[in-house]
């Protein structure tokens, strides 16, 4: 990606978002279409779940838990109590979701139905917290850290999140990444 990621605290991270939330809402089509009786497609459930992982977490997360929120309690909030608190509380919870769908697929795959309901409940669990969870990053949090982080701290966040992005996550880039939600869709 070549955008300007320096023109605010979060342009990057609303970015993210909108793939993550395209790779979601795709699942989610995919869970309908298989309560209407057409098959799950695993391998592609396999890859939404590496997706969310790899980018959702690790690259996505990862910047909103290492550098966005410390630099908010920088500016004075609290990580224990109020908006961050709950933003990670709910970072937990999409890892479990996110884990309980990857221990469940292979079960699921060779017709373990325990395990396809499951993936099903988790895959559902994941997408109605992550759509919730965005819509409270995007509308509340995000612009609260838009108005506390500018000028020379929100340039040393962006240099930050750049920094991120250009790790590899278990041997994949983020470009490698949003291909893979490309293929997905
Ligand atoms: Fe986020």
């Amino acid at each position: 990606m070549t955008e300007n990621h320096d023109s605010s605290a979060t342009a990057v991270l609303r970015e993210e978002h909108q793939l993550i939330l395209s790779v979601a809402h795709h699942l989610k089509g995919m869970l309908a279409a298989d309560r209407d009786g057409a098959p799950l497609d695993y391998d592609t459930v396999g890859q939404c779940i590496t997706f969310f992982r790899l980018f959702a977490d690790a690259c996505h997360h990862g910047k909103e838990e290492d550098l966005l929120f410390p630099g908010m309690e920088a500016q004075g909030m609290s990580r224990d109590t109020g908006p961050i608190a709950v933003m990670l509380y709910e970072h937990d919870q999409g890892r479990a979701f996110v884990a309980t769908m990857a221990g469940s697929l292979e079960g699921a795959r060779s017709g373990d139905n325990q395990a396809g309901d499951d993936l099903r409940t988790a895959a559902d669990g994941f997408i109605s917290l992550i759509v919730d969870h965005i819509s409270k990053e995007d509308n509340i949090l995000f612009n609260m850290a838009d108005g506390m982080i500018v000028g020379a701290e929100c340039v040393k966040l962006c240099a930050g999140y750049e920094e991120v992005c250009g790790r590899t996550f278990e041997g994949r880039t983020k470009e490698d990444l949003e291909r893979l939600a490309e293929e997905i869709l």
